[in-house]
């Protein structure tokens, strides 16, 4: 430390480390908020660690936050650090394959599907798709049994996100071919990709073919579509709103190919982080069950039932009209923030404010929201599942790191502790479509079936070797398909 001090002046302390190359990899893959902990006691807010040849520059806590999602575009660049995974996984010339300015276009063509009036069209879908899956699957078609949350929140997921957002012609075309398809591309998307984006191995030509035969599924619809509706300008998905808004500022336009791997970007950037979520939720009702009565309760206060006392099919306005639900999803975001790290590779040598140091040109910055979303620093019992922290105002400490976001409402600022959708140029477009999805299938599943964890009633570990926050395989359920018909 002291001859790194002496070298290098104005850099932030640098975790020391064993093996060259591989630097802290190990300990950061395997438990990242446990390193970020150890390293915060020792060298306090900023630190750097070396992981496979690059140093990350780690800020925790909202000024971090706020240093790092809103970096200057000349400071900061996410396709540098980015693009080798996810350009084989989503294909070419869109998101993190373009210059910046191209996919803030891009997410602004995708926002014209996630409006109001889709989400409108999306709850009732996405109310059957949850229907058909606890009806048959194999995880729920039982009318009482153990079920694999970490095996069917990502199926349920890519119905549920299909359906809506690709619309009725895509999702009928699924098939045990088009599984396999998905899981393939899905493998792509894994920390190792980051490390090794192509090796000469089945596992890559696998994730190649299944990106060109899902982009090529897109394509086909993109081509029928054009052909028989003829210029007709329809809203029905994501597929319909790019058609519609697919030019450049400049008058250049994405290609057909383009749209077909910008959906294929789109629908992942929701898939994993949905999933987890989904999967998180499940077993923290399962284990305070007492939650899932509080959401059925509230079913029944804000949808009603009909004549023959059946509860009223849920809408997207009674969804708004939810505030236990909210808090529901709210709280599990807070705990298992999907993505536990989020980075950025420096273009120019970045000062950190009212510090001495600099980040130099070449290396990672580097935030955790998830870290923060944890800590007792921000949130009381901060380890706790507890919703209704988010329906009291007094429940969270307030501290002079923390912004006023007005309790309720997501944060939209960057130096926030609560930032599960990031903040800045990079922030999420599917943070309404998230709650919409989400809400409509837990509202589903409370109304159908009640659910316990198994014997123990602990909750699994978190899997960090997975790329997203997921609860380690098999995590499961025991439920009960409610009597009365809803
Ligand atoms: C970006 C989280 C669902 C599409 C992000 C980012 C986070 C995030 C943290 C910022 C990444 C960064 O700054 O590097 C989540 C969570 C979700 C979710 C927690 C659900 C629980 C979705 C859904 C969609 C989506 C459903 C699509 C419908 C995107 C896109 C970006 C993004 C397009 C922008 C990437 C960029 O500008 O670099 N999301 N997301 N996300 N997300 Fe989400």
């Amino acid at each position: 430390q002291l001859l790194y001090k002496l070298m290098y002046p104005h850099r932030v302390p640098l975790v020391p480390y064993l093996f060259p190359w591989i630097g802290s990899a190990v300990t950061y893959g395997m438990a990242p908020y446990e390193f970020f902990e150890n390293c915060r006691q020792k060298y306090g807010d900023q630190f750097a660690f070396v992981m496979c040849g690059s140093v990350m520059t780690v800020y925790l806590g909202p000024k971090g936050h706020d240093f790092v999602l809103n970096g200057k575009l000349a400071d900061v660049s996410a396709e540098e650090a980015y693009k080798h995974l996810t350009t084989p996984v989503f294909g070419e010339g869109v998101v993190y394959d373009c210059p910046n300015h191209r996919l803030m276009e891009q997410k602004k063509f995708a926002k014209a599907a996630l409006t109001r009036d889709s989400f409108r069209s999306y709850v009732p879908k996405i109310v059957e798709e949850v229907r058909q899956f606890l009806d048959n699957s194999t995880y729920f078609g039982n009318k009482s049994g153990e079920a694999v949350v970490t095996g069917a929140t990502p199926e349920l997921t890519i119905y549920t996100a299909s359906r809506s957002l690709l619309g009725d012609e895509v999702r009928a075309k699924f098939s045990a071919h088009t599984a396999q398809l998905y899981s393939d591309l899905d493998k792509g998307f894994k920390p190792l990709n980051f490390v090794f984006p192509n090796l000469p191995l089945p596992y890559y030509w696998a994730r190649d073919n299944a990106q060109k035969a899902i982009s090529d599924q897109y394509l086909e619809v993109i081509d029928r579509r054009r052909r028989d509706e003829k210029g007709e300008v329809h809203n029905r998905d994501l597929i319909d709103g790019i058609i519609n808004n697919c030019t450049y500022k400049d008058g250049k336009k994405l290609t057909d190919r383009q749209i077909a791997n910008l959906c294929i970007g789109i629908l992942m950037g929701g898939q994993h982080t949905s999933a987890s979520t989904s999967a998180w939720a499940l077993l923290h009702l399962g284990q305070k069950p007492q939650y899932q009565e509080m959401m059925y309760e509230e079913q029944e206060r804000v949808c009603g039932r009909d004549a023959d006392g059946k509860l009223n099919d849920i809408t997207y306005e009674d969804l708004q009209e939810m505030p236990f639900l909210t808090a529901v999803i709210k709280e599990t975001l807070r705990l298992h923030s999907p993505l536990h790290s989020i980075f950025r590779k420096v273009l120019r040598p970045m000062p950190i404010p009212n510090t001495n140091y600099v980040v130099p040109k070449g290396h990672y910055v580097m935030v955790s929201p998830g870290y923060s979303m944890m800590h007792e620093d921000y949130f009381k019992n901060a380890h706790d599942f507890v919703p209704e922290r988010w329906l009291e105002v007094d429940t969270r400490k307030d501290t002079e790191e923390t912004i006023d976001y007005g309790f309720g409402e997501v944060s939209k600022g960057a130096a926030s502790p609560y930032l599960p959708f990031g903040a800045g140029r990079h922030r999420c477009i599917g943070e309404q479509f998230a709650y919409v999805q989400l809400g409509t299938i837990f509202s589903t599943f409370v109304r159908e079936m009640k659910w316990t964890l198994p014997e123990g009633g602990k909750l699994p570990e978190v899997d960090f070797e997975s790329m997203v926050t997921l609860p380690k395989h098999p995590a499961k359920v025991v439920y009960v398909k409610r009597e009365e018909k809803v």
